[in-house]
């Protein structure tokens, strides 16, 4: 996904965002140390610190160029809670790719990514104290309460194929789309909005954070060339998402039962994901885009009644770039 349309429209203001990420990384311990510089050499998109400054700008919050504006110390706590808990995310789910380098818990280990995960959460915790805006506190706060919900939601339907729709978007609802509803509202919010505003906000990010998550889970099943992530890790860890329940529902009983024989093996083979993500391509790709589309129509549609400008577009255009998602 290319995002550096975004540049020409925060190209001041984001020295002093990457600033601030920086410094809430850095350490006097060595291995925090490195393992920043590790986590920092990839910088993956920063959609939701970006969701943050468009957002603030959109509803006409004027930061100048005071590289001291509390903004950028909030966009940068987004960023660090963001990397914070894809280091817990890959001890989680066994990964040992991010970004096309090899995760923190592959080069160190599952304690070293578990330690470092949570001086990033403790970073962001003392940023927010520093701030001090009770709103945006609660916002984050909230955030994270819920993407832990939606992790442990996650986590007790493994291996479940039979999961309902509900419960698949209530998963991907807490784990990934509030966070970026609430990036939307912190940046409405620092910018003085009224209450609808913010509320309109938040909707727009949570909507765009739906597509996202289901953009995320069909390319799960692609090449690791295309997302710098280990393709079929999702099957690998038995994690039934909306491509599969799709597929499952769509497909002829036979091969339905020779895709839940395999499902049924604790590891599996790299035929065996290539079988059964042949299948998902063909029957769950398609109806699962439709959706995926139909959430930013929904992220549109929410912020459509709201004041016009060239922030507000640029948020338009980044929703519209999620559509982007490869789907042969
Ligand atoms: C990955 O998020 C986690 C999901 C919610 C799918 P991103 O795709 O935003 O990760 P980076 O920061 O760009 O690598
Ligand atoms: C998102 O889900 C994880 C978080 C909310 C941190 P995934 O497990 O699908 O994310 P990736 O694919 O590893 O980036
Ligand atoms: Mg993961
Ligand atoms: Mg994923």
């Amino acid at each position: 996904m290319d995002l550096s349309f975004i540049e020409q429209h925060i190209a001041p203001l984001y020295p002093h965002f990457k600033a601030a990420y920086n410094s809430l990384s850095a350490s006097n311990i060595p291995i925090i140390g490195d393992i920043s510089s590790h986590v920092r050499s990839t910088a993956g998109k920063q959609i939701r610190p970006m969701l943050t400054l468009l957002s603030a700008l959109s509803c006409g919050l004027h930061v100048d160029t005071k590289p001291d504006h509390p903004l950028f110390r909030i966009a940068a706590a987004i960023e660090t809670l963001h990397s914070s808990t894809l280091i817990h995310d890959d001890v989680i789910d066994q990964s040992d790719m991010r970004r096309g380098i090899p995760t923190v818990n592959k080069i160190w280990n599952n304690k070293a990514a578990v330690l470092v995960g949570d001086f990033y959460l403790a970073q962001v915790m003392r940023t927010l104290n520093e701030v001090d805006d009770s709103r945006v506190t609660d916002i984050i706060n909230q955030t994270v309460i819920r993407m832990c919900e939606g992790e442990l939601l996650q986590l007790q339907y493994t291996s479940n194929f039979n999961i309902s729709d509900d419960i698949y978007f209530k998963i991907i609802e807490n784990k990934t789309a509030v966070f970026m509803a609430a990036c939307c509202a912190t940046g409405a919010t620092m910018a003085e909005s009224s209450p609808t505003v913010v509320s309109a906000m938040y909707d727009f990010g949570l909507n765009l954070g739906m597509a996202f998550q289901i953009r995320d889970d069909i390319l799960d099943f692609q090449p690791s060339s295309l997302t710098g992530k280990p393709q079929g890790n999702d099957l690998v860890e038995h994690k039934c998402t909306l491509p599969l329940i799709l597929t499952l529902r769509n497909i002829d009983p036979e091969s339905r039962k020779e895709i839940l024989d395999i499902l049924a093996n604790e590891t599996l083979t790299d035929s065996q994901v290539d079988s059964v993500s042949r299948h998902v391509k063909k029957l769950g790709f398609k109806t699962a885009y439709n959706i995926l589309s139909s959430y930013i129509d929904k992220a549109q549609q929410s912020v459509k009644s709201l004041p016009g400008n060239t922030y507000r577009s640029a948020l338009v255009e980044l929703s519209e770039k999620i559509k982007e998602t490869e789907i042969n």
